[in-house]
């Protein structure tokens, strides 16, 4: 994998002279951020070798290079899920370039469902933890010591100076977020009243099916991770409608808007 990731970093730094130190993922229809980065250059994931290539509608597959506020990025326009059939590795294999990139803290956000009754379709959570219902995960495998130890530890997964930071911009700039617990679930369906109620009770504040893994790899490869979470719905059987992935979309293109003044804002000032 180590050869791989970086035949991959190779391509991009012959096509990109930038030298982002910030990485951002981009959830289901949190894609607006790529509006205010300047100096935009692009690389299609099916250019890059070795690059999965993402198929969900909502989800392009591209990494956009640029600066915000000055500050260089680098936004993933579109992520890999495991409910697709990729492996936990293929999943993950973004994090693994950034790390090799020379990006240090990644901000990883995402459309989710909210189990804690206090929350609303539209919410922004910072998260706080996870809980990993995958029932596996990426660094599952023989450990290459060059990437990572081989028992991480994951006591911190959303770096709390970074969440201190986050919160005192949002203060700031009147944004409303809540904070709370993630827990991935593989998918792709949306899970029934019965887990939801399971999962709440274990603890968790809002249900998606991404973000874990790459927490997960994140930290294992020693970045910095902030997670921001969009509630596009209320989990199964809180709410009383039936889910739909277009009112999800439609529901995080509107919260985009806070999403995106506060990440830009957070972006400046880590
Ligand atoms: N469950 C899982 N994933 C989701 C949801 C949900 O309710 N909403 C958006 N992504």
């Amino acid at each position: 994998m180590y050869d791989k990731i970086a035949e991959s970093v190779k391509f991009i730094k012959e096509k990109i002279s930038n030298n982002p130190r910030i990485g951002v993922i981009l959830g289901s229809g949190l894609g607006d951020l790529v509006n205010v980065v300047k100096n935009k250059k692009y690389i299609d994931y099916k250019e890059i070798p070795n690059f999965p290539i993402s198929t969900v509608s909502g989800h392009e597959g591209k990494l956009v290079f640029g600066d915000i506020e000055g500050v260089e990025v680098l936004l993933m326009q579109g992520r890999f899920h495991y409910y697709e059939g990729y492996t936990m590795k293929e999943v993950t294999y973004p994090v693994y370039v950034m790390k090799m990139l020379g990006i240090e803290k990644i901000i990883v956000t995402n459309a989710c469902g909210g189990i804690n009754k206090s929350f609303a379709p539209g919410t922004l959570m910072l998260i706080n933890d996870f809980i990993n219902l995958f029932g596996t995960n990426p660094l599952i495998g023989v450990n290459d010591e060059r990437l990572g130890v081989r028992f991480p530890d994951m006591s911190e997964p959303y770096k709390l100076n970074l969440i201190q930071k986050s919160k005192e911009i949002a203060d700031r700039l009147n944004i409303e977020y809540k904070e709370g617990v993630y827990a991935g679930f593989q998918g792709p369906y949306y899970e029934t009243a019965a887990e939801i109620r399971s999962i709440g009770g274990q603890g968790a504040d809002a249900v998606g099916m991404s973000t874990v893994p790459e927490t997960i790899a994140a930290n294992y490869l020693g970045l910095e991770v902030l997670g921001i979470a969009c509630i596009t719905n209320m989990a199964t059987g809180i709410q009383k409608v039936k889910h739909s992935h277009e009112r999800v979309v439609e529901t995080a293109k509107k919260a985009s808007v806070n999403l995106c003044k506060w990440v830009e804002e957070i972006i400046k000032e880590i």
